[in-house]
């Protein structure tokens, strides 16, 4: 018999606003405008007209939940003036999800930011207002909302947006500098325990999480002293710095004297009832001098399940891994995001079925985690990459809009009126590893 889906365990897909919505000025369109993001997101797939039909297809799914993000800049245009029209539409959205049975989760900050905020408030300033005025946006969603909302990711993937932000300078603000990132870390973590703060004043039985991604960093070259020591700094400071802050109120960064920062965060401590768990891949290490001191980080495929089409090695067996690691935090978790950019709609179906049976083992062997969301409900607009990666449980025609269901769609419907994992495991064609891919 195939593993069973608990009664209480959440299935569910996940999107965000920036990358489905459409029709949104944010810092990002802002970037794009000005020549520094490759492929504008423009009407995205046009999540925000088309909702209710795409609510559909959760209903049709049979979906439990629904993770989607609330865009602040929709919200907040102008610092100070809110858009009513806007707030409405996401406490009606947030209603039809529970008159479906479906549960709806909510982001309050999925990697982008109102035009104004960098200018005005930049997370990195220790003494700007960010997290006040982060706090006073969230107060007006969670007003709109209006009691129909109870699970929040508050922040998503704090790690992966500070990455990007301020060691590559990739995406906006855009800097290059550790001192801006510990601290934009510090702040990003006062606002949440103030968004904390809110969210309970308004629904007392709210459950407060943050989506952390998670990635398994292991030694390039295995046994090698010098890698082994790389991996896992970067495992400390990648993985396990968010979290660890969340339970101890110490965010800490850098292990030599002098490059180490370190803040206390009182405020943050119960500040989360769950740990969300966004596993996607594992990554190669290795520490290299030139330029300048640093990692190599890299996807390749070595257990003979393939890369994506991005190159990420696909490695189900870490997902369970991270489930076991990620429980010393004593939290109760939840895979706030898995899935795969599967054009050839070929690998999707087991790349789902080995990812929720690795989940499915863990919660089996006693592992507190109470659901997964897939990662995406739709193709949608997967940030520096624009278009071409394909996430979606329902394909997107770029043309018309259409929404196709993929294979996985069907698969992901039987397991949830099934409550099961089908015996057989679906064939999956390998797309074989093409070489290293340094991560971005
Ligand atoms: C995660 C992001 C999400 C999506 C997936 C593929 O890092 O949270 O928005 O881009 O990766």
């Amino acid at each position: 018999m195939g593993l069973l889906v608990p009664d209480d365990f959440l299935l569910g897909c996940a999107t965000s606003a920036y990358q489905v919505e459409g029709g949104i000025e944010n810092d990002w369109s802002a970037w794009a405008d000005s020549g520094q993001i490759k492929t504008p997101c423009g009407s995205a797939v046009e999540h925000w007209l088309r909702w209710k039909e795409d609510f559909d297809l959760l209903g049709d799914l049979g979906a439990g939940a629904y993770r989607f993000s609330v865009e602040w800049a929709r919200v907040e245009p102008e610092p100070g003036v809110f858009d009513e029209a806007a707030l409405a539409q996401y406490g009606q959205m947030a209603k039809d999800l529970r008159s479906r049975g479906i549960e709806p989760c909510v982001s309050l900050l999925h990697f982008t930011h109102p035009p104004w905020f960098h200018r005005l408030c930049p997370w990195h300033d220790l003494n700007g207002d960010a997290p006040a005025q982060f706090a006073r946006f969230v107060e007006r969603v969670v007003r709109a909302l209006d009691g129909a909302v109870e699970m929040f990711t508050v922040l998503n993937e704090p790690g992966v947006w500070l990455s990007a932000a301020y060691v590559g300078a990739a995406i906006p603000p855009g800097f290059a500098s550790f001192t801006k990132l510990a601290s934009a870390g510090a702040q990003l973590l006062r606002a949440h325990a103030a968004a904390a703060r809110v969210i309970r004043a308004h629904v007392p039985t709210a459950k407060i999480g943050v989506a952390h991604n998670v990635l398994r960093f292991q030694p390039d070259r295995a046994g090698h002293p010098a890698d082994q020591i790389a991996a896992r700094y970067v495992a400390q400071a990648f993985n396990h710095a968010l979290p660890r802050a969340f339970t101890t109120g110490k965010w800490q960064l850098g292990l030599l004297p002098g490059v180490r920062k370190s803040f206390d965060l009182p405020e943050v401590i119960g500040s989360l009832d769950f740990l969300g768990v966004n596993y996607y891949s594992r990554v190669f290490v290795r520490p290299r001098l030139r330029p300048q001191p640093a990692v190599d980080l890299v996807y390749e495929d070595r257990e003979g399940f393939g890369v994506t089409d991005l190159g990420w090695e696909v490695y189900p067996q870490g997902m369970q891994d991270t489930l076991r690691e990620m429980s010393k935090y004593g939290l109760p978790m939840y895979v706030t995001e898995n899935g795969i950019d599967d054009r050839s709609d070929t690998r999707r179906s087991a790349y789902l079925y080995d990812h929720l049976a690795e989940v499915l083992r863990a919660r089996r062997d006693g592992i507190d985690v109470r659901g997964y969301f897939h990662w995406s409900l739709l193709d949608n607009y997967e940030w520096l990459e624009g278009f071409e990666p394909q996430f979606g449980l329902y394909r997107v025609d770029r043309e018309t809009l259409q929404r196709t269901p993929t294979r996985a769609a069907d698969l992901f419907r039987e397991i949830c009126s099934s409550r099961r994992l089908p015996e057989r495991r679906p064939a999956q064609t390998r797309r074989p590893g093409t070489g290293r891919t340094p991560i971005a």
